[in-house]
């Protein structure tokens, strides 16, 4: 049986590989050209130790306790010239793809759909048949050039990988060199470059309830995270609060509530900053959660927003007196 690991590297990069259950991840990742740091090979020395984020496996047993220790276990830390997988994984391996002699892949596609949902937001698509072979974390993002100029803006993914579709959820920044492409050049059949996946804001182990917090475009990694969830499923609550500046930035709520049919445990709200607002749910998204959305900390909060929104639910969250489980963040902000 092969399964899929994601191997996430010091640097944001992330290569996928497959191993079957027989080898180690080790001779897996070498199989495939990826230099996991080695030294003994026997579980001896801790060289090859690598943090195991989600996932199934055999530890192994010819380790020795100075190479990984039981406490480490019990934090998720793994030998991979060890350990074999009994199901897909994801490892964070604690030193750079360029050291381990591996990069971020390159795909080229095009313009499938390229839609302004709202005066400042672009929904674009790319297909192509590079991009069904394209494996990525829902949450994470990747690098994609500009037509017509050597610069790349990052975005991440809204939805999975169907069919060799992707799609993104961009921001309409006037005068943007990517917004300026969208809205006025753009076309379907149009080709495009994208590089990654990247970084490490992605869907771990539900292993809790979910606290997920979206400032304005920052709803995309949520949207493919929730496309992931709706596949295999949650026994934990997961509640999304959506915090947008203006009413037309309020985009994809269809979608949310489509997911929230398909999700058992799901529940969502929204909010708007400005108070000249029409919606009816107004103020910043720190406003709108409620103590049982931070279960007295027994909860994985994941949030993605501008980086002043990242700081203030920081901050409110210390003040409930709460620390939660996991608190994972993608700060992002427009590049004009
Ligand atoms: Fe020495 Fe794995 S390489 S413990």
């Amino acid at each position: 049986m092969n399964y899929q690991i994601a191997l996430s590297f010091e640097d944001g990069v992330t290569r996928f590989i497959e191993a079957t259950g027989e080898e180690t991840v080790a001779d897996a990742a070498y199989r495939q050209g990826i230099n996991i740091p080695l030294d003994c090979r026997d579980g001896a020395c801790g060289t090859c130790k690598c943090m195991a984020e989600s996932g199934r496996y055999d530890l192994g047993e010819e380790y020795v306790e100075d190479a990984l220790s039981e406490e480490e276990v019990e934090q998720g830390y793994v030998l991979t010239c060890q350990m074999r997988a009994e199901s897909d994984c994801v490892l964070h391996v604690p030193a750079s793809s360029d050291v381990c002699k591996t990069a971020q892949a390159s795909y080229e596609a095009s313009i499938s759909a390229v839609r302004q949902l709202s005066d400042s937001t672009i929904a674009l698509s790319i297909k192509g048949e590079a991009l069904s072979k394209l494996a990525f974390l829902p949450g994470q993002y990747v690098n994609l050039k500009v037509p017509g100029s050597e610069q790349a803006r990052a975005y991440s993914f809204s939805s999975l990988q169907k069919d060799g579709e992707v799609s993104f959820l961009i921001r309409n920044v006037p005068g943007g060199l990517m917004s300026s492409f969208l809205t006025s050049l753009a076309k379907n059949g149009d080709s495009m470059t994208l590089a990654g996946p990247l970084g490490s804001f992605y869907l771990r182990d539900i292993k809790r309830p979910l606290l997920l917090l979206a400032g304005g475009t920052g709803l995309a990694p949520f949207t493919a995270m929730l496309e992931k969830i709706a596949e295999q499923g949650s026994d934990y609550p997961l509640h999304l609060i959506y915090g947008v500046t203006n009413d037309f930035d309020l985009v994809e709520m269809d979608k949310l509530e489509t997911l929230a049919t398909r999700i058992a445990n799901f529940t969502y709200s929204a909010c708007v900053a400005n108070a000249e607002s029409n919606y009816p749910h107004k103020g910043y998204v720190t406003q709108h959660i409620e103590p049982k959305h931070l279960n007295d900390g027994d909860v994985d909060v994941y949030l993605c927003g501008p980086p002043p929104m990242v700081e203030a639910v920081s901050g409110y969250i210390r003040e409930q007196g709460i620390a939660p489980v996991n608190f994972y963040y993608e700060k992002f902000a427009a590049s004009a």
